[in-house]
């Protein structure tokens, strides 16, 4: 079967077998039957590049289903179904005023994979709302809860892409938001411009969405239009020292201070820098507004897109003496 429809990079490689799972017990009863390395596990495919065909059983976890588990007079707790989309989730959310992810609106993929990278936009994470997540162990079908701190979770980091790195399948994220009184993140400099050019002095959570979303369809390209996943590498950060190396050759160069000793460059500064944006190499390319994200403009391979990748990397690497890491998992 072709994957193409089934990433968003629209690489078409083929798996040699797929299925597609809408059900936690027939999900359990496939994975006592095989053995894990016999298994790929697709989400969203959001956040991947598929670099030759899977020869493996591919498992599209297509579980549905958004609950109210509990709520008091201030939050509630939604139990979402690991093949929820994202997006549809904030819109849902926007739509019943629960405060806390109109942030991370247009994220593309499933709210399943969401806790994998910690997905984060415009100054908020899942982790700022995260309260667990249930998962099902490949290797013996059972169910485990990871809590917020179970998830260890970083910048586009969690245990789940460490320790815990293919030997679980998410199964429900849920999550805590706000019924009243939300407290709204615009110190993204960007969202404020927005609300400003729109008059909105006091903005509501669909305010703040609506703003995030213009922000998102000016810079990003939409996947269904021109194939890609978002950044493709993680911004790096420079320890004081190379901060001030780097700085100093680069006094240009926007920077986000994450602590006293760690400083966060914008990865797509570096290539746009590098002269990479709106490159094109056949059919893999770098993205016209927004050099981090590479494009697939219709008949890229994953190995081109891969190709492309390493030659990024590399540049960067001989023009700054910075190494920029992939963020997209690659296979
Ligand atoms: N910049 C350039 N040229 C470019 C791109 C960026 O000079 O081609 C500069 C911008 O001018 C700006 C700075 O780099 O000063 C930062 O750019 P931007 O605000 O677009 O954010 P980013 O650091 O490139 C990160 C996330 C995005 C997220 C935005 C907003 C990562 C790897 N990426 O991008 O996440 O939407 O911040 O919070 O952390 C994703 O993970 O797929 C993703 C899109």
């Amino acid at each position: 079967k072709s994957l193409r429809a089934y990433n968003t990079f629209g690489i078409d490689v083929n798996a040699s077998a797929f299925i597609s799972v809408d059900s936690v017990e027939d999900l359990r009863t496939i994975i006592n039957q095989y053995d894990k390395e016999e298994l790929f596990i697709l989400g969203g495919g959001s956040n991947m590049l598929l670099t030759g065909p899977l020869e493996k059983l591919v498992i599209h976890i297509n579980l549905k289903g958004i609950d109210v588990i509990s709520e008091t007079e201030s939050d509630v707790l939604l139990k979402v179904m690991a093949g929820e989309n994202w997006h549809e989730l904030v819109m849902y959310s926007i739509e019943n005023d629960f405060g806390g992810i109109e942030n991370l609106s247009l994220i593309p993929g499933n709210t399943g994979t969401a806790p994998i990278q910690n997905i984060g936009a415009y100054g908020v994470e899942l982790e700022d709302v995260f309260v667990q997540c249930t998962a099902l162990e490949l290797a013996t079908g059972k169910e485990v809860i990871f809590d917020k701190k179970a998830c260890k979770f970083g910048y586009r980091n969690s245990i789940f892409k460490n320790e815990a790195k293919d030997q679980y399948i998410i199964t429900s994220v849920t999550l805590k938001l706000t019924k009243k009184d939300h407290k709204l993140n615009i110190s993204y400099g960007a969202i404020g411009d927005v609300l400003a050019q729109r008059n909105i002095t006091q903005p509501t959570i669909r305010d703040i969405s609506e703003a995030v979303i213009a922000i998102r369809r000016s810079k990003l390209p939409d996947p269904n239009i021109l194939g890609n996943s978002g950044s493709f590498f993680k911004n790096p950060v420079l320890s004081s020292e190379d901060f001030k190396r780097f700085r100093n050759n680069h006094p240009d160069a926007p920077f986000y201070e994450v602590s006293a000793t760690e400083f966060k460059i914008p990865a797509g500064w570096l290539i746009d820098k590098a002269g990479f944006k709106g490159k094109r190499f056949g059919d893999a390319g770098i993205h016209e507004h927004q050099a981090l994200v590479l494009v697939n403009h219709g008949n890229a391979t994953g190995a081109e897109i891969w190709e492309l990748a390493l030659k990024i990397q590399k540049e960067i690497k001989e023009l700054f003496g910075i190494y920029i890491e992939p963020e997209v998992n690659v296979f």
